[in-house]
């Protein structure tokens, strides 16, 4: 079978998995740990093995064969790399993990094929912990045609290793590691492995992996785990339990060491082309100051960053681990005038906080200043992930004496620059499938102020320009919302009243607007207010109405005055994700239709609320479920929710029964697929299932007609 391209980029997962003080200290003793590495097995001084990350690639496994459709008889775990991101907390939680296929890439013809895959794992906190990059080598496959891939070169230094760690993984080694998850017959069954053409069960590559990340932290920053950055090694040779290793390091410099194992009784290397790098002391501290959303590696532009808000943005960006280009223009409130000082004090303030930053003097006004933004954070950074689109200016005065040059200086500022830099942004997100664009309005745009046509106007487009945007990001991961901030700044220190003006910190806002920068952040297309410590969303919606005549005879003005108080009405007002939702709602908006439909379909929140989760939801499905419904129906639901809440359960239905169950079932005859928030918005009878699918938040594989019998069989 040819492998599948198809599945490069396909999202899976997600998969949450529990852990605690039990699973940490197992994982330890599976890798050889005991009362020397004291702090790995007893709880009270807990410190977790960098390489307990590694656990979370198992449930990806299956899913990265059986998409990439590779020849099962020649597969093999080739190389392994994984990021830390943050520590592992030795407190315990819930691992979220998101998994795709990165590559594929083609040795050639008798020489195998290598399929990457990236799993990506979080803490249910909301914090990024670590990346796992798998390199399945499959002997099979070469000669499709792909791309041969990287070519990297590897030489150890020709001096004797600087440390060396032998180790005695005990003959019983394997029994113990599996218990963390790779249950695979190879490692315990001895006519298993004796079918599969070795002496016995061998010792799992990730386990020997496990030694050698001890070692490593032994020696080049010993008792400090945390300080563990990325850990990589290419496996070579299979080892049986009871073998003794040796790891052998070299220290290239302060972060970065080379290492291989070896089997100490053969010297062959079982563990070959390893890499270890780790942080400094200073660089710890700082992220466990500045712990939970991280944006290390990444690079953000803010504009307008010189002062006000865009300042404490960009300083907060950084300290929470981002390469940031201040942009300012250094101008007056008004527009005029420019300077390069406020770009570099700013600069200045990261870099003597420990953090990354560059100035820019753009302006956003111009196009080739919004290029020339964007250009720079590409030419030294190398990348482009958060565009806050910030910068500002006023120009107010009263419609009747508003010029011309007042209208244009605003729009050019606010509306074209954001579109001036956003361009050439997004452009770099698409091609690197992820994004975060922050646009900023104002309540002078979204409810109007007098004196501020201009502004509003330029405000509100910028509302606009983002409702259709966040469609077009939708499938390259670029998430773009827009924030309505309230803080005392210079543009407007002098409008406020003076006792707010401590309350009124630009720093109330940063913390709304770096979570939607975030990774994790799942909205996309909102507005918010943040101001004072006070968050709350904003949005358009349409009241519930009322509809007039019979369709065939025009209602008249006077029907609309009779019915005026009803179509002011927003009780039950719906907002809708794009034009179609709205659109739809419109159409199949029934004449006949009974206040109580209406009231189910049309409520912000209805009567009996969302469901509190989606495992809630199938916890109780079998209640809801509907017997009468179902005579002569068999069949299974395969539902898989993505996002945070979500996970996979399949619902069987035969011989007038129904079971639930949580997993994937193998040949379901219908799969439905949703986020978790809307499929809790579609179980609290606030999203439709027609709306939710032709709005593609409902997505059907298999028999779709069948998907039309849950609302028969289920009344949620
Ligand atoms: P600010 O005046 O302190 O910051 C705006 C920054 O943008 C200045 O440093 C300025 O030099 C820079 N800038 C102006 N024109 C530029 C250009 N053409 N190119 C590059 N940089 C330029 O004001 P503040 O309050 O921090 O404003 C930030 C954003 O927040 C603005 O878009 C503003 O409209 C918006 N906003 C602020 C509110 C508040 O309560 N402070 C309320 C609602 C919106």
């Amino acid at each position: 079978m040819a492998l599948n391209l198809k599945a490069i980029g396909k999202r899976i997962g997600p998969i949450t998995s529990e852990y605690d003080w039990h699973d940490i200290v197992l994982y330890a003793l599976g890798v050889g740990a005991g009362f020397d590495d004291l702090d790995y097995v007893y709880e009270n001084q807990l410190k977790v093995i960098p390489s307990f990350a590694i656990l979370s690639i198992y449930g990806f496994f299956n899913e990265f064969i059986t998409l990439s459709g590779v020849n099962l008889a020649g597969i093999l775990h080739g190389e392994h790399e994984l990021i830390v991101h943050s520590p592992i907390p030795p407190g315990g939680g819930t691992l979220i993990s998101d998994g795709r296929i990165t590559a594929m890439y083609d040795k050639g013809e008798g020489r195998g094929a290598l399929i990457i895959g990236q799993i990506d794992t979080y803490h249910s906190d909301g914090q990024k912990l670590y990346t796992n990059i798998v390199t399945l080598f499959s002997r099979l496959d070469g000669g499709f045609g792909g791309e041969p891939g990287p070519v990297e070169t590897f030489e150890f230094p020709e001096r004797e290793p600087d440390f060396e760690e032998l180790a005695h993984p005990s003959p019983n080694q394997p029994l113990v590691y599996r218990l963390s998850g790779d249950t695979f017959a190879l490692h315990v069954d001895p006519d298993f492995a004796r079918m599969s053409g070795f002496e016995g069960p061998i010792m799992h590559g990730l386990c020997t992996l496990g030694f050698a990340c001890r070692a490593a932290v032994k020696h080049l920053f010993p008792g400090e785990p945390e300080r563990m950055v990325r850990f990589r090694n290419r496996f070579s040779r299979v080892l049986y339990p009871g073998e003794p290793i040796k790891t052998q390091i070299w220290k290239l410099e302060e972060g970065l060491a080379l290492f291989r194992t070896v089997n100490a009784q053969t010297g062959k290397a079982v563990l070959d082309r390893g890499i270890v790098e780790w942080m400094s002391h200073q660089e710890a501290e700082w992220r466990a100051k500045a712990k939970g959303i991280r944006f290390d590696g990444q690079v953000a532009v803010v504009t307008g960053a010189g002062g006000g808000l865009g300042r404490v943005y960009a300083l907060e960006l950084a300290r929470r681990g981002a390469h940031v280009v201040v942009n300012d223009l250094g101008g007056t409130p008004d527009g005029s005038g420019a300077s390069t000082r406020p770009a570099d004090q700013v600069v200045q303030e990261i870099t003597n906080a420990g953090g990354s930053a560059l100035a820019n003097y753009d302006s956003v006004a111009t196009l080739e200043g919004g290029q020339k933004i964007v250009q720079a954070a590409l030419d030294h950074f190398g990348r482009l992930d958060i565009l806050i689109n910030n910068a500002g200016i006023l120009r107010d005065k009263s419609f009747a004496n508003m010029t011309p040059e007042m209208w244009n200086d605003v729009l050019a500022v606010h509306l074209q620059g954001a579109f001036h830099v956003t361009h050439p942004a997004f452009q770099a997100m698409r091609q690197q499938g992820y994004g975060r664009i922050v646009f900023t309005t104002s309540a002078a745009g979204l409810f109007g102020n007098f004196g501020q046509t201009n502004y509003g106007a330029a405000k509100m487009g910028l509302v606009g320009l983002m409702n259709s945007l966040k469609l077009e990001g939708l499938k390259y991961d670029i998430k773009i919302n827009t924030v309505a901030p309230l803080a005392a700044t210079r543009l407007t220190r002098d409008v406020l009243p003076p006792e707010f003006l401590d309350a009124l910190k630009p720093e109330f806002a940063a913390p709304l607007v770096l979570y939607l920068c975030s990774e994790r952040c799942p909205a996309t297309g909102g507005v918010y207010n943040a101001g004072m410590g006070h968050y709350s969303r904003a949005t358009v919606v349409n009241g519930p109405g009322i509809w007039l005549g019979d369709g065939d005879q025009l209602p008249t003005p006077e029907a609309i005055a009779a019915n005026w108080q009803q179509i002011l009405s927003l009780e039950g007002a719906q907002a809708y994700h794009d034009a179609n939702a709205a659109l739809m709602d419109m159409l199949t908006g029934s004449r006949e239709r009974s206040p109580e439909a209406e009231a189910k379909e049309g409520q912000v929140t209805p009567a009996g609320g969302v469901p509190a989760s989606v495992q809630s939801v199938f916890d109780n499905l079998t209640s809801a479920f509907q017997p009468e419904a179902a005579a002569n129906v068999d069949l299974v639901f395969q539902f898989s929710i993505s996002g945070p809440g979500g996970g996979d359960w399949y619902v069987v239905i035969k011989d007038g029964a129904c079971t639930v169950e949580a997993g994937l079932f193998d040949k379901p005859t219908t799969i439905l697929k949703m986020s978790d928030e809307d499929f809790l918005k579609y179980v609290g009878g606030q999203l439709p299932a027609m709306q939710a699918y032709s709005t593609g938040k409902l997505k059907i594989e298999g028999d779709p007609m069948k998907s039309q019998l849950v609302e028969k069989l289920f009344k949620f």
